[in-house]
Protein backbone atom coordinates (compact mmCIF):
# COMPACT_ATOMS: atom_id res chain seq x y z
CA UNK A 1 0.00 0.00 0.00
CA UNK A 2 1.47 3.57 -1.08
CA UNK A 3 -0.14 6.48 1.21
CA UNK A 4 0.57 10.11 -0.12
CA UNK A 5 4.00 9.96 2.75
CA UNK A 6 5.14 6.78 1.27
CA UNK A 7 4.79 8.12 -2.45
CA UNK A 8 6.72 11.21 -1.87
CA UNK A 9 10.50 10.48 -3.37
CA UNK A 10 12.71 10.01 -0.10
CA UNK A 11 15.23 12.37 -1.15
CA UNK A 12 13.24 15.28 -2.01
CA UNK A 13 14.51 18.24 -0.46
CA UNK A 14 17.86 19.44 1.25
CA UNK A 15 19.82 16.75 3.31
CA UNK A 16 21.63 18.04 7.02
CA UNK A 17 25.20 17.11 7.01
CA UNK A 18 26.03 14.52 9.41
CA UNK A 19 30.09 15.03 10.68
CA UNK A 20 30.25 11.43 12.65
CA UNK A 21 32.87 11.79 14.98
CA UNK A 22 32.26 8.21 16.06
CA UNK A 23 31.84 8.57 19.73
CA UNK A 24 32.71 5.32 21.60
CA UNK A 25 29.99 3.19 22.10
CA UNK A 26 28.74 4.19 26.12
CA UNK A 27 29.31 0.95 28.37
CA UNK A 28 26.61 0.31 30.81
CA UNK A 29 27.37 -2.90 32.00
CA UNK A 30 30.49 -1.49 32.87
CA UNK A 31 29.06 2.03 34.54
CA UNK A 32 26.50 0.28 36.53
CA UNK A 33 29.36 -2.22 38.22
CA UNK A 34 31.20 0.47 38.83
CA UNK A 35 28.54 2.43 40.44
CA UNK A 36 27.28 -0.75 42.47
CA UNK A 37 30.40 -1.60 43.66
CA UNK A 38 31.08 2.31 45.17
CA UNK A 39 30.14 3.58 48.24
CA UNK A 40 27.27 5.53 48.18
CA UNK A 41 25.93 3.41 45.87
CA UNK A 42 25.00 5.10 42.02
CA UNK A 43 24.16 4.77 38.75
CA UNK A 44 25.47 7.18 36.07
CA UNK A 45 22.31 9.37 34.99
CA UNK A 46 23.39 9.51 31.59
CA UNK A 47 21.48 6.10 31.14
CA UNK A 48 18.46 7.59 32.01
CA UNK A 49 17.76 8.74 28.44
CA UNK A 50 16.72 5.08 26.43
CA UNK A 51 13.41 5.50 24.48
CA UNK A 52 11.38 4.67 27.92
CA UNK A 53 13.10 7.48 29.70
CA UNK A 54 12.93 9.84 27.29
CA UNK A 55 9.33 9.52 26.74
CA UNK A 56 9.05 9.98 29.98
CA UNK A 57 11.08 13.09 30.12
CA UNK A 58 9.31 15.16 27.70
CA UNK A 59 6.26 13.95 29.84
CA UNK A 60 8.31 15.72 32.77
CA UNK A 61 8.62 18.79 30.91
CA UNK A 62 5.32 19.50 30.62
CA UNK A 63 4.43 19.06 34.06
CA UNK A 64 2.74 21.74 36.41
CA UNK A 65 5.99 21.47 38.87
CA UNK A 66 8.06 20.71 36.59
CA UNK A 67 9.01 25.12 35.80
CA UNK A 68 12.23 24.55 33.75
CA UNK A 69 11.66 24.35 30.34
CA UNK A 70 8.37 26.28 30.32
CA UNK A 71 10.13 29.09 31.75
CA UNK A 72 13.17 29.28 30.10
CA UNK A 73 11.29 28.87 26.21
CA UNK A 74 8.77 32.14 28.11
CA UNK A 75 12.33 33.71 28.41
CA UNK A 76 13.67 32.66 25.03
CA UNK A 77 10.61 33.84 23.21
CA UNK A 78 10.43 37.27 25.46
CA UNK A 79 13.96 38.29 24.45
CA UNK A 80 14.72 36.89 20.92
CA UNK A 81 14.84 39.91 19.30
CA UNK A 82 17.34 41.47 22.02
CA UNK A 83 19.30 37.82 21.45
CA UNK A 84 19.30 38.49 17.89
CA UNK A 85 20.24 42.04 17.60
CA UNK A 86 23.61 41.16 20.37
CA UNK A 87 24.63 38.36 18.20
CA UNK A 88 24.51 40.09 15.15
CA UNK A 89 24.29 38.44 11.20
CA UNK A 90 25.12 35.45 9.41
CA UNK A 91 25.93 33.60 12.98
CA UNK A 92 27.10 29.72 13.38
CA UNK A 93 24.60 28.68 16.08
CA UNK A 94 26.27 25.35 17.95
CA UNK A 95 24.13 23.81 20.13
CA UNK A 96 25.51 21.53 22.67
CA UNK A 97 22.77 18.44 22.65
CA UNK A 98 19.94 18.10 19.92
CA UNK A 99 17.53 17.70 22.53
CA UNK A 100 15.40 20.79 21.86
CA UNK A 101 14.27 21.49 18.78
CA UNK A 102 11.47 24.41 20.49
CA UNK A 103 14.05 26.47 21.82
CA UNK A 104 16.72 26.45 18.79
CA UNK A 105 13.45 27.27 16.37
CA UNK A 106 12.90 30.41 18.56
CA UNK A 107 16.07 31.33 18.43
CA UNK A 108 16.51 30.36 14.35
CA UNK A 109 13.28 32.67 13.48
CA UNK A 110 14.62 35.66 15.21
CA UNK A 111 18.15 35.33 13.99
CA UNK A 112 19.41 37.69 11.27
CA UNK A 113 20.18 35.61 8.09
CA UNK A 114 21.86 32.70 10.62
CA UNK A 115 24.73 31.00 8.78
CA UNK A 116 24.71 27.54 9.88
CA UNK A 117 23.26 25.65 12.61
CA UNK A 118 25.63 22.57 14.43
CA UNK A 119 24.09 20.48 16.41
CA UNK A 120 26.16 18.48 18.39
CA UNK A 121 25.16 15.43 19.80
CA UNK A 122 26.49 11.71 20.96
CA UNK A 123 23.54 9.93 20.51
CA UNK A 124 23.66 9.67 16.35
CA UNK A 125 20.29 8.31 15.09
CA UNK A 126 18.66 11.14 17.48
CA UNK A 127 21.02 13.55 16.47
CA UNK A 128 20.33 12.35 12.85
CA UNK A 129 16.93 12.90 13.17
CA UNK A 130 16.72 16.25 15.24
CA UNK A 131 19.21 17.98 12.26
CA UNK A 132 16.55 16.73 9.66
CA UNK A 133 13.95 18.32 11.43
CA UNK A 134 15.74 21.49 11.18
CA UNK A 135 16.68 21.31 7.79
CA UNK A 136 13.12 19.91 6.56
CA UNK A 137 11.92 23.65 8.49
CA UNK A 138 14.26 25.57 7.44
CA UNK A 139 15.11 24.45 4.20
CA UNK A 140 17.43 27.45 3.22
CA UNK A 141 19.82 26.80 6.42
CA UNK A 142 23.32 24.99 6.07
CA UNK A 143 22.82 22.28 9.03
CA UNK A 144 25.75 20.73 9.95
CA UNK A 145 25.25 17.72 12.69
CA UNK A 146 28.25 16.59 14.92
CA UNK A 147 27.72 13.27 16.30
CA UNK A 148 30.39 13.54 19.17
CA UNK A 149 31.13 13.09 22.83
CA UNK A 150 31.72 16.81 24.12
CA UNK A 151 34.69 15.97 25.53
CA UNK A 152 36.43 13.53 22.70
CA UNK A 153 38.64 16.27 20.88
CA UNK A 154 37.04 17.38 17.53
CA UNK A 155 37.19 20.35 15.38
CA UNK A 156 33.97 22.86 14.82
CA UNK A 157 33.26 23.63 10.78
CA UNK A 158 34.71 26.80 9.79
CA UNK A 159 31.88 29.61 10.50
CA UNK A 160 31.31 32.30 7.94
CA UNK A 161 31.61 36.10 8.05
CA UNK A 162 29.56 36.28 11.56
CA UNK A 163 30.02 35.46 15.25
CA UNK A 164 30.30 31.76 16.41
CA UNK A 165 27.54 31.31 19.29
CA UNK A 166 27.20 28.23 21.58
CA UNK A 167 23.67 27.29 22.71
CA UNK A 168 23.31 25.52 26.03
CA UNK A 169 19.79 25.04 27.30
CA UNK A 170 17.81 23.26 29.86
CA UNK A 171 20.31 23.91 32.58
CA UNK A 172 22.11 20.75 31.65
CA UNK A 173 25.28 22.70 33.08
CA UNK A 174 23.48 21.60 36.36
CA UNK A 175 23.93 18.14 36.21
CA UNK A 176 27.86 18.69 36.23
CA UNK A 177 29.37 19.58 40.01
CA UNK A 178 30.66 23.10 39.75
CA UNK A 179 34.64 22.16 39.28
CA UNK A 180 33.66 19.93 36.16
CA UNK A 181 30.90 22.67 34.84
CA UNK A 182 33.99 25.25 34.78
CA UNK A 183 36.08 22.76 33.46
CA UNK A 184 33.37 22.32 30.49
CA UNK A 185 33.28 26.18 30.32
CA UNK A 186 37.01 26.25 29.85
CA UNK A 187 36.80 23.62 27.38
CA UNK A 188 34.10 25.59 25.28
CA UNK A 189 36.05 28.71 25.42
CA UNK A 190 38.70 27.46 23.61
CA UNK A 191 36.80 25.25 20.82
CA UNK A 192 34.02 28.36 19.79
CA UNK A 193 37.36 30.80 20.28
CA UNK A 194 38.14 34.35 20.42
CA UNK A 195 34.65 36.61 19.51
CA UNK A 196 32.89 34.00 20.44
CA UNK A 197 29.34 34.14 22.47
CA UNK A 198 27.15 31.90 24.32
CA UNK A 199 23.44 31.31 25.58
CA UNK A 200 22.95 29.30 28.36
CA UNK A 201 20.24 28.21 30.36
CA UNK A 202 20.77 28.03 34.53
CA UNK A 203 18.45 27.06 36.90
CA UNK A 204 18.34 29.32 39.92
CA UNK A 205 18.52 28.92 43.81
CA UNK A 206 15.34 29.01 45.24
CA UNK A 207 12.45 27.65 48.01
CA UNK A 208 13.32 23.41 48.46
CA UNK A 209 9.64 23.12 48.53
CA UNK A 210 8.98 24.48 44.91
CA UNK A 211 12.45 22.60 43.80
CA UNK A 212 11.91 19.68 45.60
CA UNK A 213 8.40 19.21 43.90
CA UNK A 214 10.16 19.84 40.29
CA UNK A 215 12.12 16.86 41.10
CA UNK A 216 9.02 14.73 42.63
CA UNK A 217 5.65 15.43 41.09
CA UNK A 218 2.40 14.72 42.07
CA UNK A 219 1.07 12.06 39.05
CA UNK A 220 4.60 10.13 40.08
CA UNK A 221 6.03 10.59 36.48
CA UNK A 222 9.21 11.56 37.40
CA UNK A 223 9.78 8.64 39.99
CA UNK A 224 9.29 6.37 37.48
CA UNK A 225 11.59 8.23 35.50
CA UNK A 226 14.41 7.89 37.83
CA UNK A 227 12.76 4.24 38.48
CA UNK A 228 13.74 3.20 34.69
CA UNK A 229 16.96 3.33 35.64
CA UNK A 230 16.74 0.00 37.43
CA UNK A 231 14.17 -1.11 35.05
CA UNK A 232 16.72 -0.67 31.77
CA UNK A 233 19.37 -2.45 33.61
CA UNK A 234 16.69 -5.34 33.95
CA UNK A 235 15.96 -5.58 30.46
CA UNK A 236 19.36 -4.24 28.64
CA UNK A 237 21.81 -6.09 31.51
CA UNK A 238 19.46 -9.17 32.43
CA UNK A 239 19.25 -7.51 36.28
CA UNK A 240 17.00 -7.88 38.67
CA UNK A 241 16.39 -5.19 40.80
CA UNK A 242 13.12 -5.04 42.31
CA UNK A 243 11.22 -2.24 41.38
CA UNK A 244 8.70 -2.06 44.67
CA UNK A 245 11.38 -2.45 46.70
CA UNK A 246 12.76 1.26 46.18
CA UNK A 247 11.29 4.46 46.27
CA UNK A 248 12.24 8.17 44.39
CA UNK A 249 13.44 11.03 46.37
CA UNK A 250 14.85 14.31 45.60
CA UNK A 251 15.64 16.59 48.40
CA UNK A 252 17.29 19.93 48.58
CA UNK A 253 20.42 20.83 50.02
CA UNK A 254 20.59 24.80 50.09
CA UNK A 255 23.74 24.97 51.82
CA UNK A 256 25.37 23.06 48.62
CA UNK A 257 22.73 24.49 46.47
CA UNK A 258 22.28 20.81 44.57
CA UNK A 259 18.99 18.88 44.24
CA UNK A 260 19.69 15.30 44.89
CA UNK A 261 17.97 12.71 43.37
CA UNK A 262 18.24 9.13 44.31
CA UNK A 263 16.30 5.74 44.80
CA UNK A 264 15.88 4.86 48.50
CA UNK A 265 16.02 1.21 49.72
CA UNK A 266 12.15 0.55 51.24
CA UNK A 267 13.76 -2.68 52.89
CA UNK A 268 16.73 -4.60 52.57
CA UNK A 269 17.02 -5.92 49.22
CA UNK A 270 19.87 -7.47 46.52
CA UNK A 271 20.12 -7.45 43.09
CA UNK A 272 22.13 -9.67 41.00
CA UNK A 273 23.81 -8.37 37.59
CA UNK A 274 26.83 -9.94 35.76
CA UNK A 275 27.39 -12.80 38.31
CA UNK A 276 27.55 -10.33 41.17
CA UNK A 277 25.07 -9.71 44.16
CA UNK A 278 24.78 -6.44 45.77
CA UNK A 279 22.75 -5.90 48.86
CA UNK A 280 21.06 -2.83 50.03
CA UNK A 281 20.05 -2.15 53.45
CA UNK A 282 17.30 -0.60 54.38
CA UNK A 283 17.25 3.12 53.91
CA UNK A 284 20.54 2.97 51.91
CA UNK A 285 20.23 5.20 48.73
CA UNK A 286 21.10 4.70 45.04
CA UNK A 287 22.57 8.31 43.81
CA UNK A 288 20.52 9.13 40.42
CA UNK A 289 21.90 12.38 39.72
CA UNK A 290 22.90 16.08 41.21
CA UNK A 291 20.80 19.17 39.98
CA UNK A 292 23.12 22.25 40.91
CA UNK A 293 21.35 25.45 41.13
CA UNK A 294 23.00 28.75 40.76
CA UNK A 295 22.73 32.68 42.17
CA UNK A 296 23.39 35.30 39.11
CA UNK A 297 26.65 36.21 41.06
CA UNK A 298 27.55 32.46 41.64
CA UNK A 299 27.25 31.47 38.15
CA UNK A 300 29.09 34.42 36.94
CA UNK A 301 32.06 33.95 38.93
CA UNK A 302 32.13 30.11 37.85
CA UNK A 303 31.82 31.12 34.02
CA UNK A 304 34.91 34.15 34.78
CA UNK A 305 36.77 31.37 36.43
CA UNK A 306 36.60 29.72 32.91
CA UNK A 307 37.26 32.62 30.69
CA UNK A 308 33.52 33.98 29.80
CA UNK A 309 32.79 37.36 30.67
CA UNK A 310 28.86 38.55 31.34
CA UNK A 311 27.33 40.37 28.45
CA UNK A 312 24.22 40.03 29.73
CA UNK A 313 21.42 38.12 31.65
CA UNK A 314 18.07 37.43 31.44
CA UNK A 315 15.35 36.04 34.19
CA UNK A 316 11.68 35.35 34.24
CA UNK A 317 9.35 37.45 36.43
CA UNK A 318 9.30 34.71 38.92
CA UNK A 319 12.78 35.01 39.38
CA UNK A 320 12.71 30.93 38.60
CA UNK A 321 15.28 30.81 35.71
CA UNK A 322 18.08 32.32 34.38
CA UNK A 323 19.70 32.81 30.37
CA UNK A 324 22.96 33.91 30.53
CA UNK A 325 24.51 35.84 27.19
CA UNK A 326 28.53 35.56 28.03
CA UNK A 327 31.45 36.30 24.99
CA UNK A 328 34.99 34.96 25.43
CA UNK A 329 37.53 37.19 27.13
CA UNK A 330 39.68 38.34 24.68
N1 LIG B 1 18.80 17.06 34.30
C1 LIG B 1 17.50 17.66 34.26
C2 LIG B 1 17.33 18.61 35.44
O1 LIG B 1 18.18 18.69 36.28
C3 LIG B 1 16.54 16.57 34.07
C4 LIG B 1 15.70 15.97 35.15
C5 LIG B 1 14.47 16.39 35.50
C6 LIG B 1 15.96 14.83 35.99
N2 LIG B 1 13.96 15.60 36.46
C7 LIG B 1 14.83 14.64 36.77
C8 LIG B 1 17.01 13.93 36.10
C9 LIG B 1 14.76 13.59 37.68
C10 LIG B 1 16.94 12.89 37.02
C11 LIG B 1 15.81 12.70 37.79
O2 LIG B 1 16.37 19.35 35.52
Amino acid sequence: MYDADHARPAQSGRRAILHDMEPTADDFLGAALKGLSSTPKALPHRFLYDAEGSALFDRITRLPEYYPTRTEIGILRDNAADIAARVGPNVQLVELGSGSSVKVRILLDALDNPYAYVPIDISRDHLAGAAQAIQDAYPDLRVEAIAADFAQPFDLPPRGAGKRVGFYPGSSIGNFTPAEAESFLKLWAGRLGAGAMMLIGVDLQKDASILEAAYDDAQKVTAAFSLNLLARANRELGADFDLKAFRHEARYRADEGRVEISLVALKDTEVTLDGRRFTFEEGERLHVEDSWKYTLPGFRALADRAGWEAETVWIDPDGLFSVHMMRVRP
